[in-house]
């Protein structure tokens, strides 16, 4: 196991009628609250209405329509407001997308340098030194946006789906009330089960690293979502199973099992272009890529394979190589068990230049060897993506 220092100052608030107590966590001199929400599945839902009930004796500021994949033009309009209403305190009702834009806001609105897409673009999120404090209501179970610093945010215009973060943009609290799962269409159910699926593979399918708690912790959050998944698609309404699919969400990126050993994460660098490129969602992106990126890393990554394959799917008959590519196979099944294509071609027809495309872009920005190695070139991000059409 590697040396680590891990820091996570979030308070998680967890269960059942948890939404109500919003109010206390905001600080009591906080003044102007902003609440941001999405597209208006809060407005139908009620959260909307229980977040105002809650905060009814406080002066809120409401911006909503905040899309799925977070566009840097819709925030620098938040944070013209925000600045007009002298904003102090930020709330984020909504999933990954509407947490992440709230995270760019809270480092945007007193940064006064430059263009704030600098913040993402050089890279300034570790080094920004003031953000005004944000809390989160997790309306949609998936990305660990709730208890992590990180943030990813398109920008139209150049069609750039970019990855930023630093210490200031830790949630001061995150409430995750499971009564929120019951509105969500099973869309949105079967991505946040592989959205958090990868990232716990892309914190463990890498080699072994001595650190046998973070596999069994790992293995752990696969299994439960292996056998809770199916579940919370049937029922989303009953609220121990949905308290149960939150909280794997949670613990899939919040840093813990990262700890002390290698990470990938080429599977989202390369699936963040598939979604700039063609919008398709999030986790799908990543079931179209992730085994593939296996198949071409195969001898990186079988050790890991063949584990995963053996503690999460039994699978135990045969050498190491042949259990890994069974496990290959077994991953692909589960995501085709929960309707998820998984090639680039079952949701656009406009695929001729992909591979290109993104090993230009990666080129640019000079993003050369990815992965737990840096070994995956640019010819392998195109072994990748071609395999994926
Ligand atoms: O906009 P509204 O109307 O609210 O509808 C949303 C949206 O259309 C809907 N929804 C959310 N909660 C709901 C609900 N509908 C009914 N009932 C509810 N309770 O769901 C749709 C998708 O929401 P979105 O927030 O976009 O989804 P998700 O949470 O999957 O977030 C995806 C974004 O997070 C980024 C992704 O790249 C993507 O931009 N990620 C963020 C990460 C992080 N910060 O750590 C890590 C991830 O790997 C990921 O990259
Ligand atoms: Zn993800």
């Amino acid at each position: 196991m590697k040396n680590f220092e891990l820091w996570n100052p979030t308070r998680l608030v967890f269960g059942e009628n948890r939404i109500e107590e919003v109010n206390k966590h905001i600080p009591a001199d906080a003044k102007n609250i902003m609440v941001l929400f999405g597209g208006g599945s809060v407005k139908k839902n009620g959260i909307y209405d229980l977040v105002h009930t809650a905060l009814k004796d406080r002066n809120v500021i409401d911006f909503g329509g905040i899309e799925a994949n977070p566009r840097y033009e819709t925030i620098m309009k938040a944070r013209t407001l925000a600045i007009k209403e002298n904003v102090d305190f930020l709330l984020a009702v909504g999933g990954g997308s509407v947490i992440d834009a709230t995270k760019l806001l809270c480092v945007a609105i007193p940064f006064t340098e430059s263009e704030p897409w600098d913040i993402i673009k050089k890279g300034l999120g570790k080094k920004v030194t003031e953000a005004v404090p944000f809390g989160t209501i997790l309306t949609l179970p998936a990305t660990g946006s709730e208890m992590n610093s990180g943030s990813v945010v398109t920008r139209e215009e150049t069609k750039e789906k970019l990855a930023f973060g630093g210490p200031l943009c830790f949630p001061k609290f995150s409430i995750l009330d499971p009564r929120v799962v019951a509105s969500l269409p099973q869309r949105q159910i079967v991505n946040g089960i592989t959205d958090a699926f990868t990232h716990v593979l892309e914190q463990y399918i890498t080699y072994p690293a001595d650190a046998p708690l973070q596999d069994r912790i790992a293995e752990g959050v696969l299994q439960t979502l292996v056998e809770i998944g199916p579940q919370v698609i049937a029922n989303p309404g009953d609220s121990t199973v949905a308290g149960n699919f939150m909280w794997c969400c949670t613990m899939a990126l919040n840093g813990l099992i990262q700890q002390g050993v290698p990470t990938d994460w080429a599977t989202h660098m390369i699936g963040h272009e598939l979604t700039a490129l063609y919008e398709i969602d999030h986790a799908r992106t990543l079931a179209i890529i992730g085994p593939n990126l296996y198949r071409v890393m195969f001898n990186n990554k079988k050790d890991k394979l063949a584990q995963y394959g053996e503690r999460v799917w039994g699978i135990t008959e045969g050498s190491i190589e042949h259990r890994a590519q069974a496990t290959i196979e077994r991953t692909v099944e589960f995501f085709h068990s929960m309707g998820i294509d998984t090639k680039i071609s079952d949701y656009t027809e406009d695929y001729a230049e992909v591979a290109k495309t993104i090993v230009d872009r990666f080129a640019d920005r000079k993003w050369l060897g990815l992965g737990e190695r840096q070994d995956i070139s640019l010819e392998k991000v195109q072994e990748i993506v071609e395999m994926s059409i």
